[in-house]
């Protein structure tokens, strides 16, 4: 795909789930976790692309809560990894004036990660460059369910009527609501599902699947992705004549 990318009409919130590390990793002979360490630096790549394009906001799928089902070397792995990320690119983050968050039950994640996580989003609290999302111990169905507990309690305690529960309230109890509405949905690796990725939110995104393994996903890959979703027609349910030009 070569078409022109067209800056004005950039999706506001881009969504990524990094797939394919340990096949990546596997047709080169090498352990799993190298396929992971070369995740990280497609990471770094493509964080700076996307600053570099303008893109308002940019999350990243870097582990699901089904995940925590891997083999203990590999979670334990993973874990580190995302620790070495989180201290190594911390700069980068703060100088480039972008906003860092989690989504996701961060509170399973080790304690020294939980600390890191909880300092690098509090410096960055006040950036507006760009905001970057990792979703770490996230699940589509735990953030729906987690919302429509917060709701139900709000309920009982008196302070919300059933009635009153509407999209836009909904959408505050999610771990999201920090977030522009979200444009375009990419995966890699092939696989054509979502595995539990922003249920709600993938309601009106378009998705790009993609063959290319996370660990060679580039600057390029990106460009395309969203010559793509430039290259789409969306019309939320409405006939194309109702659409504005
Ligand atoms: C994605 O790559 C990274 C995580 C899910 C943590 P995988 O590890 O799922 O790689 P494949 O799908 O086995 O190739
Ligand atoms: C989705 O990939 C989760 C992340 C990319 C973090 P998986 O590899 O876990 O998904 P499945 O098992 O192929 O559905
Ligand atoms: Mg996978």
């Amino acid at each position: 795909m070569t078409a022109p990318r067209d800056p004005t009409a950039l999706p506001r919130h881009v969504a990524i789930i990094m797939d394919g590390n340990g096949r990546w990793a596997k047709q080169r002979g090498l352990p799993r976790l190298a396929g992971h360490e070369a995740g990280a630096r497609a990471v770094k790549r493509v964080t700076t692309h996307a600053r570099k394009l303008g893109l308002g906001a940019l999350t990243l799928y870097a582990f699901s809560e089904q995940n925590w089902g891997r083999p203990t070397a590999e979670v334990d792995g993973l874990m580190k990894l995302l620790g070495h990320y989180i201290v190594a690119e911390r700069a980068e983050i703060l100088d480039h004036d972008i906003r860092f968050s989690t989504i996701g039950d961060v509170e399973r994640l080790p304690r020294p990660l939980q600390d890191a996580i909880a300092d690098l989003k509090q410096a960055s609290s006040q950036n507006r460059g760009m905001d970057f999302c990792i979703a770490l111990s996230y699940g589509g169905r735990e953030e729906l369910l987690r919302a429509a507990r917060a709701a139900a309690a709000a309920c009982v305690a008196g302070e919300l009527s059933p009635d009153a529960l509407d999209e836009a309230t909904f959408e505050r109890l999610l771990y999201t609501s920090h977030l522009p509405p979200l444009d375009l949905l990419i995966r890699t690796s092939g696989e054509v599902r979502i595995s539990n990725f922003l249920l709600w939110q993938c309601a009106y995104a378009e998705l790009v699947f993609t063959p290319v393994c996370w660990p060679d996903f580039g600057e390029t890959d990106l460009d395309d992705a969203i010559a793509r979703f430039q290259g789409r027609e969306r019309r939320f349910g409405l006939t194309p004549d109702q659409l504005p030009n």
